[in-house]
């Protein structure tokens, strides 16, 4: 998605190298354009499609003078990547310059209108439209900041912009409107942004805007005023997530460092135990809980049912947030609407969390302080990862799970389960104290055009997961299924090209998934199962093993298997030649 930054200097020096740095920290939110605008007396514009890098040796950002302005990392959603659609847009007059995030549903309404009145257009992107509205609101009179807010109010679908104007300089002026935006200050100056990484190195102390509200920056400090232009007293929050978090530190991409972090991950999380407690018990009595959430969360999601409902024998529902609204219909006052998100930005659960505030009591998971799910929800449980900057969930997922399993054991008072979760991370790094292994597993599987895996119950969201990884990161056509579900149709594609990767772990579905190994087998499958260790009918019975020591149960197996399959995922990932941060098409944080 978009990633926007604003900032403004305390001094009179250029701001153009900081502004970089901010934007190249948020690459990881998915983008194929780039631009900047500054201003020193004039708007100073440069923009184009490609990577920050490519397009910075051909343009060089970092010398553009002026101490205050915007920048911005464009996800193509309305018109292609193109070097006219990427932002900063401009007002035809060149005076007014926005960044945006989010999309604008009724754009082609407003551009049809600014026509007719006579307004060029450049680009074929929704955004183009606010500058455009702002010229025409200042040009009647209106100072920057109530232009801005006239023409929001035109606006509808999802927005975060930063807007500067040649007329009345020296400012930055943000609003948003279901995206997300920050504002933040530190010792060189002030900032805005679309998430926090981008600002760590200068400012950690963060504000956030409540939407329709608008922020106003200048050399001298924030102020941030309401619908009605009323200025409104802000709190900042200190962000402990420090600089280096949200770098490399020595590992050749984030996803190998976020998969190796993910101990950690588990093991912070683990101490979110008597915030959940508390959590579980202001929520009191509930008859249902419905799960919603998009991808890996809700593969977490699923797992969550399995657990609870065997653990706790509350039935649960899990819905995909993007197709939530018919459930919603049924949810009530003793229905708990579950939000896992590792950002807390997506926007098809906010969409359905806004419905569930209507009806029913709301927790959201998430993964980042102070996003907008954790604001408006009812009741919050914050994930310990970290700032995860690979596009592919791994560490969050893995503390999205953690917090599940203490919820549910916590629900169910099940101390045994609570006390197995302490062992976890020493069973993760055991995995990854093996990825030279599972590398060379890996370079086995770079021919594949399509792979299967196949679990059953607590195994069954780890196929799921484990085909996600697979597909979003090597583009091989990848499938999760029940295992029990392939006879009824995908078995037809089972040939000796296909691998599967099954996993079955010890329990009570061992013997069931078995027999549906065999039957891959006899279609010569290239199996690789994941499975416990010194296990030999699994030996016997597929073409490679990794084996996962101690021989840890299908109850905890979704926090353990799910650890060599994304280590499969980034190593075949390589192979290809492909950048597993950065899969194509895709973004770490879907705010439209
Ligand atoms: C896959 C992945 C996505 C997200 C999904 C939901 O690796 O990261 O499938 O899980 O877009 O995002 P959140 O958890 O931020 O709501």
């Amino acid at each position: 998605m978009c990633g926007i930054v604003g900032c403004i200097l305390k001094e009179n020096k250029d701001v153009a190298p900081i502004l970089f740095n901010c934007i190249s920290k948020l690459e990881y939110r998915g983008y194929d354009s780039v631009g900047m605008a500054t201003f020193n007396g004039e708007i100073n514009v440069k923009k184009a499609e490609g990577d920050i890098e490519t397009v910075d040796s051909a343009l060089n950002f970092r010398n553009m003078k002026g101490y205050f302005g915007i920048a911005h990392t464009r996800w193509a959603s309305t018109g292609k990547p193109t070097d006219e659609n990427a932002h900063p847009h401009l007002d035809e007059t060149g005076t007014v310059a926005v960044v945006h995030n989010g999309t604008l549903e009724n754009y082609s309404y407003i551009k049809e209108e600014l026509i007719k009145e006579g307004h060029e257009f450049k680009s074929t992107t929704d955004t183009e439209v606010i500058p455009n509205l702002i010229k025409k609101y200042m040009d009647n009179g209106l100072d920057l900041e109530n232009a801005v807010r006239k023409a929001t109010e035109k606006l509808k679908g999802s927005y975060a912009i930063v807007v500067f104007a040649k007329d009345e300089p020296d400012k930055l002026v943000a609003t948003r409107m279901n995206s997300p935006l920050i504002v933040s200050y530190g010792k060189e100056g002030y900032f805005v942004a679309s998430d926090t990484p981008a600002v760590l190195e200068y400012a950690r102390n963060v504000v956030r805007p409540k939407e329709g509200e608008i922020a106003i920056l200048t050399k001298k400090g924030i102020e941030i005023h309401d619908a009605n232009g009323k200025k409104v007293p802000w709190r900042s929050e200190y962000i402990d997530w420090t600089p280096e978090m949200a770098q490399k530190e020595g590992y050749d991409h984030f996803m190998i460092k976020e998969i190796i972090e993910q101990s950690t991950a588990v093991r912070n999380t683990l101490g979110q135990k008597a915030n959940i407690k508390k959590v579980i018990e202001e929520i009191g009595d509930v008859k249902r809980i419905c799960f919603v959430a998009c991808g890996t969360s809700y593969h977490a999601s699923i797992s969550g049912k399995y657990l609870i409902e065997s653990l706790a024998g509350i039935p649960i529902d899990v819905i995909i947030a993007s197709e939530a609204k018919y459930t919603a219909k049924t949810w009530d006052e003793d229905t708990l609407v579950v939000f896992i998100s590792q950002s807390g930005e997506t926007y098809d659960s906010r969409m359905a969390l806004k419905q569930a505030r209507k009806t029913s009591k709301t927790l959201a998971i998430v993964n980042v302080a102070g996003s907008a799910m954790s604001e408006e929800a009812e009741f919050v449980i914050q994930t310990q990862a970290g700032p995860e900057i690979g596009v592919a969930a791994t560490k969050t997922y893995v503390a999205q799970l953690t917090a599940i399993y203490l919820f549910a054991g916590l629900l169910a008072g099940d101390d045994d389960l609570i006390n197995q979760l302490y062992k976890v991370p020493t069973y993760i790094d055991e995995v990854t104290s093996q990825r030279e292994y599972i590398k060379e597993l890996s370079s086995r599987y770079d021919f594949a055009d399509d792979a299967f895996y196949l679990g059953r119950g607590f195994s069954y969201p780890i196929a799921l997961e484990g085909a996600l990884k697979l597909k979003e990161i090597t583009y091989i056509h990848a499938e999760g299924y029940a295992a029990g579900e392939l006879k009824h149709g995908p078995l037809a594609l089972i040939d000796e090209k296909v691998p599967v990767f099954v996993i079955i772990p010890p329990g009570e579905d061992y013997d069931k998934t078995m027999t549906n190994l065999e039957e891959v087998k006899a279609r010569d499958a290239i199996i690789l199962s994941v499975g416990a260790e010194g296990d030999e009918k699994i030996a016997k019975n597929s073409r490679m093993v990794f084996e996962i020591n101690p021989a840890v149960k299908d109850i905890i197996a979704p926090l353990v298997y799910i650890v060599p399959l994304q280590l499969i995922s980034y190593y075949v990932t390589l192979d290809k030649g492909y950048n597993p941060d950065k899969p194509r098409n895709l973004a770490k944080v879907i705010t439209v």
